[in-house]
């Protein structure tokens, strides 16, 4: 217990250290954020939609994620310590300000919320990563209630989380890799297979992530 508040010390010490709000830009708009997700729509608005470049895998789900998490993914591309190709040319081309309008227009979009306190007990080995890694900590016991700013990960999707995990093990490849500290530092010392049993049991937790169909998104825009 007492590593575990010590932990989420550092780790909240660690989040008032990232980049905050620039001076200028205001509070998310819900509203103004609907028109600007029409480039967003085509891989996030599409369930199950594949991703082929650099590697093969679905889109992330983004809608029911927090918006202070959205917001720092987003600035993650701009700035290239996230290196994905085509989020890094698409959060290029928007202001701080429409990432913000964005953000909290995805987290608006929570529909699910019935989601157990505690997520089921895993397999003995995958328990055996979790205890190691700490994970529960920082992105919550049902992996849905992480600490504020950091990401849901329960029901993403598998083949995702893992890219993402191994992302931050990457950091000699220009297309591939992701400079997050905290995450490189947790993801390091696990093996590919390791990792792939982490993120198969997270991505079979209940979860309030949700991919909004694109017609929906339509009506939000009225
Ligand atoms: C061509 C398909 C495509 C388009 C268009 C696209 N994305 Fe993405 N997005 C992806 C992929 C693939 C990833 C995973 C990238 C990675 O591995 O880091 C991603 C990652 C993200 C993430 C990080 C998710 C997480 O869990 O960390 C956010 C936030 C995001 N996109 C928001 C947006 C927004 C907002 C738009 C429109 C302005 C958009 N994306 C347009 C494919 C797309
Ligand atoms: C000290 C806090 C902390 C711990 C412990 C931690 N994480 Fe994270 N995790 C974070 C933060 C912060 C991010 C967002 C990093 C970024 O901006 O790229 C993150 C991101 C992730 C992502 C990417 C999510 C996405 O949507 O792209 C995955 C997957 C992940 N963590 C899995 C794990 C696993 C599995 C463990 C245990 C082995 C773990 N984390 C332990 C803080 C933590």
């Amino acid at each position: 217990m007492k590593r575990l508040l010590a932990t989420m010390i550092a780790a909240g010490a660690l989040l008032t250290a990232l980049p905050g709000r620039a001076a200028d830009v205001q509070p998310g708009n819900v509203k103004t954020g609907a028109t600007h997700v029409a480039m967003c729509i085509g891989c996030h608005g599409i369930p199950g939609y594949q991703s082929s470049f650099p590697q093969v895998h679905k889109v992330p789900m983004i809608s029911g994620q927090s918006a202070a998490y959205i917001t720092a993914a987003l600035l993650g591309y701009k700035k290239g310590e996230r290196k994905h190709p085509t989020m890094r040319a698409i959060a290029g081309s928007l202001s701080d300000q429409q990432i913000a309008d964005i953000a909290a227009y995805y987290e608006s979009q929570v529909s699910i919320s019935n989601v157990p306190d505690t997520a089921a007990q895993p397999p003995k080995e995958v328990a055996e990563l979790l205890t190691r890694g700490n994970c529960a900590s920082c992105h919550g016991a049902n992996f849905n209630k992480p600490i504020p700013g950091y990401p849901k990960l329960a029901g993403q999707h598998a083949d995702y989380l893992l890219v993402a995990l191994k992302a931050y093990q990457t950091s000699d490849n220009a297309k591939i890799g992701r400079g997050n500290a905290i995450m490189a530092g947790m993801a390091k010392p696990f093996s590919h297979e390791e990792l792939k049993l982490l993120a198969d049991y997270i991505g079979s937790l209940p979860g309030s992530l949700a991919t909004v169909p694109q017609s929906r998104f339509k009506t939000a825009q009225h």
